[in-house]
Parts: structure tokens; C-alpha cells; sequence
């Protein structure tokens, strides 16, 4: 269905928007690439930007998986599995986005996204166990690959297997984007969030 692939394109435009780049060098001139980890992604922009842009970034990349993967449905499809495949397109555009040289973030909140718009309540679940994980490890991508990791097995009890599916094909693509934050947690120099139980200790 040759619809479907414009969707799928539309969906990679709209993820490839790198919202953490743009509300840094427009409101605060720092390019959130040369600082911190140098991601452009919610963490990063909290850490570089502080909590009011990083708040804003969060929203707008969850939203942005969220408005994506609702495409399917708003132009008449009634496959609401849609939702997860054309969502993909959105985490591809966030992680190798057309405009910035197919460079990106790690995807975590646009894959978010996708769950909140295809399950707000396990969205909020796999929010409540992100959450859980950041407040006693006190990192960020500890608490985004163990959580992948979690709400894959959690998705065994939805009974629907192109649901955990793709959250498996998410998960195996958080992980490996998420390399060199295993290479500094390994080397004991992973960033802490302050609020954190570790960060503490
Ligand atoms: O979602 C990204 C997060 O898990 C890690 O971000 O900036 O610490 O590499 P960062």
C-alpha cells in the first residue's frame, strides 16, 4: 500500500525534527551537542539546559511519537497495529534525522510516544518503572535500557504479539544506541542525576 509508505515517511519527517537542538540554539544559544553527553535528547537538555527546557523537550519528543504514530489512524486505517509500525518511522527520524546529517538521540521519549498512542495505560506503567529506576540508580540510561527491557517482558501480558514485537525491535535499538553510556558506566563515569538514590550514597 503505497499510502502506508507516505505515512511512514511522514511519521520519519516528523521524528526527525530535533527539538532539543532547536529550543537550545533558540532560547539559550547552546548547542546541546557540544555539552554534557552530547546527545540531543531530554536527558541532555535537562542536563545542559536545565529543567525548564528539558521539560519542554520531553513533551514535544514524547508528542512527537505520539502525533506520528497516530497518523494511520487519522487518515481512516482501523489496524491499530499501524500505530506501532508507522511509529517506527518517528524513531528512525529521531535517531538518524534528515536535517542534522542523519545524526540524533537514543529514542527513548518518541518511543514513548508510540506507547502512549497505541496503550496510555501501559504508557504509563512503563513510565512509573522509568521512573522507579532513575529515583535508586540515579541514570538516566540505565533506567531507559533496563526499562525496555522490562516492558518488553511486562508486554508478554498484554497477549498481543506484534506489540512485543516491536517493543523488541525498540528495546534491541535503545540498547545499542545507548553504547557509550554502557562504556562509561562500566568505567564508573556515567552522569548521576542529583536526585538519585546512588548519586547520594
Ligand atoms: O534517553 C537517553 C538517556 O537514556 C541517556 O542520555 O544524555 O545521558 O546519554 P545521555
Amino acid at each position: 500500500d503505497y499510502k502506508l509508505i507516505i505515512l511512514f515517511l511522514a511519521a520519519y519527517l516528523i521524528g526527525s525534527i530535533p527539538t532539543a537542538l532547536i529550543i537550545g540554539q533558540s532560547f539559550y544559544h547552546k548547542d546541546v551537542r557540544q555539552y554534557g553527553s552530547g546527545n540531543i535528547g531530554t536527558t541532555n537538555a535537562y542536563r545542559v539546559l536545565g529543567p525548564r527546557a528539558g521539560t519542554v523537550v520531553l513533551v514535544l519528543d514524547v508528542l512527537k511519537g505520539a502525533l506520528a504514530a497516530s497518523l494511520p489512524l487519522w487518515c481512516g486505517y482501523s489496524d491499530r497495529h499501524l500505530i506501532l509500525l508507522i511509529g517506527l518511522g518517528a524513531v528512525l527520524g529521531h535517531s538518524f534525522s534528515i536535517y542534522i546529517r542523519f545524526h540524533g538521540g537514543k529514542s527513548v521519549a518518541t518511543s514513548a510516544g508510540i506507547l502512549l498512542a497505541y496503550n496510555p495505560e501501559f504508557f504509563l506503567i512503563a513510565a512509573a518503572i522509568f521512573l522507579l529506576i532513575v529515583t535508586v540508580s540515579s541514570m538516566v540510561s540505565v533506567a531507559s535500557t533496563l526499562g525496555c527491557i522490562l516492558v518488553l517482558l511486562l508486554s508478554y501480558f498484554y497477549h498481543d504479539w506484534v506489540l512485543s514485537l516491536i517493543i523488541a525491535a525498540v528495546t534491541v535499538f535503545v540498547l545499542i544506541r545507548h553504547r557509550s553510556n554502557f562504556r562509561r558506566i562500566f568505567n564508573g563515569t556515567e552522569n548521576l542525576v542529583p536526585f538519585g538514590l546512588v548519586y547520594r550514597l
